[in-house]
């Protein structure tokens, strides 16, 4: 019933009479009384006036279930929400989830995370206050070597819902970082289980910096939030509404292909390393090349110094001149 007020209270700009919200709900004065009550005590501000009823001024950056779940407006994703104030990784939640018969499109939010995992077994600084880290649990059937096109489909709807909710773009650094002013403000980290030729399922773990203040010295420099490259808080659950929408999207185009051939112009119109020159790091050495775009498939295509264009599946790729930390 929470979520309900909550959304009544946001569709109407004027006051919404007690009266009205008890009839569209069924219920007593005291009840709708008692909910607005808990909202506020969760950071809402709702005005109660006398004969005219409740106004809601604001939501801020209140960021919980109900007020995730007020503003979610997809078929799928985030449909089934579960909100933490605290857990190890919400990767590992949502695995635990999927073994136990979640269904796809679960999500998974925690306001903060004790053991946040990123890339290469390093750790993902998840604070409580200011970040959006959230897993997306799937269950596609595709093979298993299409998986990691999703993590590219991800970054897409991350730096849309951005672009949404704030008003100004993010580039992505192939295969799926964010960067602002040269500084990663988004990683994603996907993880798949499998059995045979079959996917079991796939978790998507966003990690996005949105109104962090600080960063430990040590990431200084490499990376940054939205409020320290704008001076503005931005509000959480309509950024992340914002970003389930756009992968809802974008997830039903790469569906029907199962490649990226629907979504290349988007990717490479945010693409930083496009016609950058870019270091890739193999297995065995590394060699220099301009960066040209992506292939349906995912891998970034590089020209070579001879002309020669290579396609990088894996490895690790750095921009000089452009990307200071790496
Ligand atoms: C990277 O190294 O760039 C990937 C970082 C991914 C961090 C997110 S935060 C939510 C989810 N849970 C985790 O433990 N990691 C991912």
């Amino acid at each position: 019933m929470k979520t309900e007020v909550l959304r009544y209270l946001k569709e109407t700009d004027d006051y919404l009479s007690g009266q009205e919200l008890c009839e569209r709900l069924g219920v007593s004065r005291t009840a709708v009384w008692k909910v607005i009550r808990q909202l506020t005590a969760e950071g809402y501000k709702i005005e109660a006036v006398r004969n005219r009823g409740y106004r809601l001024g604001g939501s801020g950056d209140v960021f919980q279930q109900t007020e995730l779940q007020s503003v979610i407006r997809t078929k799928t994703a985030g449909q089934n929400l579960v909100f933490l104030e605290e857990v190890d990784s919400t990767n590992n939640r949502a695995k635990q989830l999927a073994e136990a018969g979640a269904p796809d499109g679960t999500v998974v939010i925690a306001r903060q995370q004790n053991a946040g995992k990123g890339r290469r077994g390093k750790t993902w600084k998840s604070p409580a206050k200011g970040g959006i880290w959230m897993s997306l649990l799937l269950r596609p059937v595709i093979a298993p070597d299409q998986a990691s096109m999703l993590t590219l489909v991800a970054a897409l709807a991350v730096a849309e819902g951005i672009e949404k909710t704030c008003g100004f773009s993010v580039r992505i650094k192939w295969p799926n970082d964010l960067v602002l002013n040269k500084k990663k403000i988004c990683g994603i980290l996907t993880e798949m289980s499998t059995e045979m030729e079959c996917i079991n399922h796939v978790v998507i773990g966003i990690g996005l910096n949105v109104n962090i203040k600080e960063f430990p010295d040590e990431l200084n420099g490499v990376a940054t939030s939205l409020y320290l490259e704008t001076g503005k808080n931005f509000p959480r659950a309509l950024l992340t509404a914002a970003i389930l929408q756009a992968w809802e999207t974008y997830y039903e185009l790469f569906l029907q292909t199962r490649d990226l051939s629907d979504l290349l112009e988007s990717y490479h119109q945010l693409l930083v390393n496009r016609d950058k020159e870019v270091r890739v790091l193999a297995p065995g050495g590394s060699y220099e090349g301009i960066a040209r775009g992506i292939t349906a498939t995912g891998e970034l295509l590089v020209e070579k110094k001879d002309g020669t264009m290579t396609e990088v599946l894996s490895g690790e790729v750095s921009v000089r001149g452009i990307y200071d930390f790496v």
